[in-house]
């Protein structure tokens, strides 16, 4: 059996987009002080787009139709729908349950799975195994996430951070011609739960707890480079790739400043890493397959580029996938 490759992606984005000037101007009304030029210096993000009166599983659906499109690919002929997602519709029924209904994929079985900002990246490490295992030809695998209605609106220190979006691969068996997944790292250290996380939970027959997002943004930033390094190094060494031979880093979008220490540390030129964190924010699952998609449209990622995808985010969690699109 071979292992997976990517043959189609898609990606939503909601229509309402605001800018920072315009975020800045609706804290400062409530007293909250910020500004475009702190946005901007700390964390590169110029606008977000935000889910006015739409669902999670709704943008999944229309990244998902899109992805099957480029794929050339009939929803009936996928067997599997994965959904990285850390804001879902509901508890139960599962956000990918809700997309294999919304584009009528009934042969195909469907499951979420949480793993923060690096879900996309465990997501696809799942389809992977799936397909190189033969149990599954053709998975859609999906990040989508709305964070906006997990944001306290009035925390500067977050709320001016995040976007919302969804993005898709079809992943299919790789043929002669095309490497797909090559290799695959996943790392987590559940030591570092307290510095990102949304702490309400069940008790008895209620939901307590603080319902938001909290971070140590130093600490968290600290712990992203850290993770994302000792990744990329160890899925070079496990694969015999040579960094230098990596035609385009797309590590999870959350901040300019991680991202450039990032190829600082690996030695790597930033004209090398595909950004999107401007024009998107940090969008956690979804990030990855919004910047694939915007770069492989925008003709920057062509066939048979060697490509490194690497999540990061709550748990602790890390993940890198090497691919050959
Ligand atoms: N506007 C203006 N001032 C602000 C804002 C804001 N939006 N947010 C915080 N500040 C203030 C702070 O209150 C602080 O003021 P004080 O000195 O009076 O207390 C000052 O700015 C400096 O705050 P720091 O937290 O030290 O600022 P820092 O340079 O660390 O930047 C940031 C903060 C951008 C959050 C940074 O720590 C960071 O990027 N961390 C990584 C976090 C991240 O990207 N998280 C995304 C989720 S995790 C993930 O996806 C991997």
């Amino acid at each position: 059996m071979g292992n997976a490759r990517i043959i189609g992606s898609g990606s939503f984005l909601p229509e309402k987009i605001v800018s920072n000037e315009e975020l800045a101007a609706t804290l400062n009304s409530k007293g909250i002080k910020t500004s475009d030029e702190w946005i901007v210096q700390r964390t590169g993000i110029c606008q977000r787009h935000l889910a006015d009166n739409i669902t999670n599983s709704y943008m999944a659906g229309e990244a998902a139709k899109l992805a099957l499109l480029d794929a050339e690919l009939k929803s009936s002929e996928l067997d599997m729908i994965i959904v990285a997602t850390s804001t879902p519709d509901n508890v139960f029924p599962s956000t990918a349950c809700l997309v294999q209904a919304n584009i009528k994929a009934y042969s195909a079985s469907a499951f979420d799975i949480q793993a923060a900002c690096s879900g996309f990246v465990y997501a696809l490490s799942v389809a992977n195994s799936f397909i190189s295992s033969g149990f599954a030809k053709n998975i859609m695998v999906i990040g989508s996430e709305i964070f906006s209605r997990i944001i306290d609106w009035n925390d500067r220190k977050t709320c001016v951070l995040f976007g919302d979006g969804a993005g898709a691969f079809v992943l299919s068996e790789s043929d002669s011609l095309h490497g797909g997944i090559l290799s695959v790292d996943l790392q987590a250290n559940g030591d570092y739960s307290n510095i990102l996380r949304v702490g309400s939970h069940f008790n008895n027959s209620s939901i307590v707890g603080d319902p938001f997002i909290r971070m140590d943004g130093q600490a968290v930033f600290k712990q992203a480079i850290n993770f994302l390094e000792i990744s990329a190094r160890n899925i070079c060494k496990k694969s015999n790739f040579s960094l230098g031979t990596i035609d385009w880093f797309i590590p999870h979008q959350a901040n300019i400043r991680i991202m450039n220490a990032l190829g600082h540390k690996l030695g790597v030129p930033t004209d090398k890493f595909i950004i999107t964190v401007d024009k998107h924010a940090n969008t956690s699952a979804a990030s990855i397959p919004l910047a694939f998609d915007y770069a492989r449209k925008d003709g920057k990622i062509k066939e048979h580029d060697v490509i490194l995808m690497q999540g990061v985010g709550g748990g602790f969690t890390c993940g890198s996938i090497l691919a050959m699109v």
